[in-house]
């Protein structure tokens, strides 16, 4: 699992479609303890293959897998989230500033916040955004989404209305 836990980015986002996924953790190689280069990406699709070729399932499988709490290999589990209302920023990158945001579809979220301010929002869920010790940026100063920074992803939820997704927030205030 060696190659998992330095990518957990990309694991992250494998669950719906595994080829951009991986393009998107944009982590196409690292050096192995004799300086040879290895392509992570490839030694991520070999880990996943293997991990369904063993228990004879498909790509699919995987994600019912998630749901039911006992995923045992080839990507991570989300964290418990007990407590979430305190811990914002969200995501393991620290890329969406609150709830609300990451109720969003992946593309409409905010692209740069401040972050380090103490002031709670307890209507979006997270800490105010309007000030604070440094900005986040998920884009360049090219305007491309940097490596590392960003926002994608995880898109469960999103399609739900308003009222509906408000519900989902209220809900999580409570775990
Ligand atoms: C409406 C349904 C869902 C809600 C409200 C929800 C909520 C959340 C929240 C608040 C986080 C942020 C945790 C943090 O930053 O510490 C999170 C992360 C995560 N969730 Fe969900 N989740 C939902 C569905 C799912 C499903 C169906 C899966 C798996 C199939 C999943 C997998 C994950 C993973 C892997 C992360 C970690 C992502 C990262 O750190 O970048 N979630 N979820």
């Amino acid at each position: 699992m060696r190659a998992i836990s330095q990518s957990t980015g990309v694991v992250g986002l494998v669950l719906n479609d595994l080829p951009l996924a991986l393009k998107a953790g944009n982590i196409p190689e690292r050096t192995d303890a004799n300086g040879n280069k290895i392509s992570v990406v490839k030694e991520l699709e070999n880990l996943l293959i293997q991990h369904l070729k063993n228990r004879g399932e498909t790509a699919d499988a995987v994600e019912a897998d998630c749901a039911d709490g006992v995923l045992d290999g080839g990507v991570y589990k989300g964290r418990p989230l007990n407590g979430i209302w305190a811990t914002a920023p969200y995501l393991h990158n620290g890329s969406v500033p609150n709830l609300y945001e990451l109720m969003k579809k992946p593309e409409q979220r905010v692209t740069e916040f401040w972050v380090g301010n103490r002031e709670f929002d307890p209507i979006h869920v997270g800490f105010d955004t309007t000030t604070g010790l440094s900005k986040f940026n998920v884009n360049g100063s090219d305007g491309k989404i940097m490596p590392g920074n960003s926002n994608r992803g995880h898109s469960y939820g999103t399609n739900l209305n308003e009222e509906q997704k408000w519900q989902v927030i209220e809900y999580m205030k409570t775990l």
